[in-house]
């Protein structure tokens, strides 16, 4: 059942909602949840059909334009998003200001946000061609900034995109070619790294979500709120957790030492919680990590890691978790990140570029959920009311008085 308060407003009531538990911030007809089924739609179409048979391409296409594409629509979509893949030279030098080890996705914040200086026409948000050359923008050079910070921490020269190679192959390029050794991308690794592009391309209004559509709110540039959702994809309860599921997993070494992790998760007085695990929405399986998990399988057996034993700590754990009576009670379920960490590592991928790949997936979604913002007639400047706590009305005292 929905509420709708803004009549209640008026009369100068409102709502008191940490978290947003049960707060709406927007209407949306891009992703559907149903946390309780355990269900994902983009724009209609369940997840599993769109990562088994879609492009990333295709699934960026529906997701900010609505429609998946036919093969000219593609065709057009997919050259104009190659014709933008460059990166203004001059933003090389805004990375060589970061130290050599700077966490990519530091690097990321900044490179982003700093793409507003180069393409401030693009700031006229009230003009949908202008907004569409900013979509554009992003989702093209996106690979190339996330390549870029990881051939910065490596003390290695950028490789530039090609646009022959799809979407991920060009991304793969990006990272693993250097002007020694050029890198022709496994097509079954390359495949991999679509689905999970495709997997975490959007999920409502999560975190970053949210924080995008909030900075975009005051008429901000698309820019600078892609880098706020960058910023707030960080966090280890959110788009960090693939990273802390790796250092976990990697900590627990081996399958005799879950129970005392599961025991640690379930200890109120440790702050520490089995990542990837939980969810805000959903109470059953995530669909994606079903997918992930399987995507492992497949990625592992290509490359004959079968015998990798993070894979079979976190086959384990993921067994024991789901069968223990704390985890049930919670409605803990692995999500997404439980297994995209075990297949980005496989792939040669490491650790601390896990957050900026999905901070690459997710700009299909933060896109399409800005550009949705900006042309809702309902919006408005995001503006959350609070419950005042502090000090009531008193008198400034002379500091030596006080
Ligand atoms: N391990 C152990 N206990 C947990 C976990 C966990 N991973 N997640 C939740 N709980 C417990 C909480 O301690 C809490 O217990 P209580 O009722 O006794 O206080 C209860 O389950 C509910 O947890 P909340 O924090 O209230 O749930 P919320 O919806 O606010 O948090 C979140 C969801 C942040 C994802 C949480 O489950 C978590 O921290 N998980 C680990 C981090 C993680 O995997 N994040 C990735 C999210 S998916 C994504 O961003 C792509």
């Amino acid at each position: 059942d929905v509420i709708d308060i803004r009549a209640l407003g008026k009369h100068g009531y409102f709502t008191y909602d940490p978290g947003f538990l049960s707060t709406a911030s927007c209407s949306s007809s891009i992703t559907f949840i149903d946390g309780d089924k355990g269900l994902l739609y983009y724009r209609g179409y369940p997840i599993e059909q769109l990562a088994e048979h879609a492009s990333f391409l295709e699934v960026a296409h529906l997701l900010i334009k609505g429609e998946l594409p036919n093969a000219q629509e593609y065709s057009d979509f997919s050259d104009t998003v190659h014709s933008h893949t460059m990166l203004h030279d001059q933003i090389s030098t805004v990375f060589r200001g970061f130290r050599r080890d700077a966490h990519p996705m530091a690097v990321m914040v900044s490179v982003v946000g700093a793409m507003s200086a180069f393409y401030p026409e693009n700031a006229d948000v009230t003009d949908a061609r202008q907004r569409e050359i900013a979509a554009f923008r992003l989702l093209a050079k996106i690979p190339t900034v996330a390549a870029w910070c990881y051939k910065y921490n490596r003390g290695e020269p950028f490789t530039y995109p090609q646009n022959r190679l799809n979407y991920s192959e060009n991304f793969m390029h990006m990272m693993f070619a250097t002007p020694c050794e050029p890198y022709t991308p496994n097509p079954i690794l390359a495949r991999a790294l679509e689905r999970i592009l495709i997997l975490h391309a959007d999920h409502e209004q999560n975190a970053s979500t949210s924080t995008v559509r909030l900075t975009g709110s005051s008429g901000a540039n698309p820019f600078a709120c892609i880098a706020a959702g960058i910023a707030s994809l960080w966090g280890p309860a959110h788009g960090g957790a693939n990273e802390a599921v790796l250092k976990m997993l990697e900590e627990i070494g081996d399958v005799s030492n879950i129970g005392k992790c599961i025991e640690r998760a379930k200890d109120k007085s440790n702050p520490f919680r089995l990542m990837g695990f939980g969810h805000r929405v959903y109470k059953n399986m995530d669909p994606r990590a079903s997918m992930m998990r399987r995507t492992c399988h497949e990625v592992l057996n290509e490359l004959g890691l079968t015998d990798d034993p993070l894979f079979k700590v976190a086959l384990e754990l993921e067994r024991i978790a789901l069968e223990d009576e704390y985890f049930i009670s919670k409605k803990l379920y692995p999500n997404v990140d439980f297994y995209s960490g075990i297949v980005l590592r496989a792939m040669g991928i490491p650790t601390n570029m896990f957050t900026a790949i999905f901070a690459l997936a997710r700009t299909a979604g933060w896109v399409a959920q800005w550009n949705e913002m900006i042309t809702d007639p309902d919006a408005k400047i995001g503006r959350p009311r609070q419950l005042y706590k502090g000090q009531q009305r008193r008198g400034y005292l002379a500091i030596d008085e006080r």
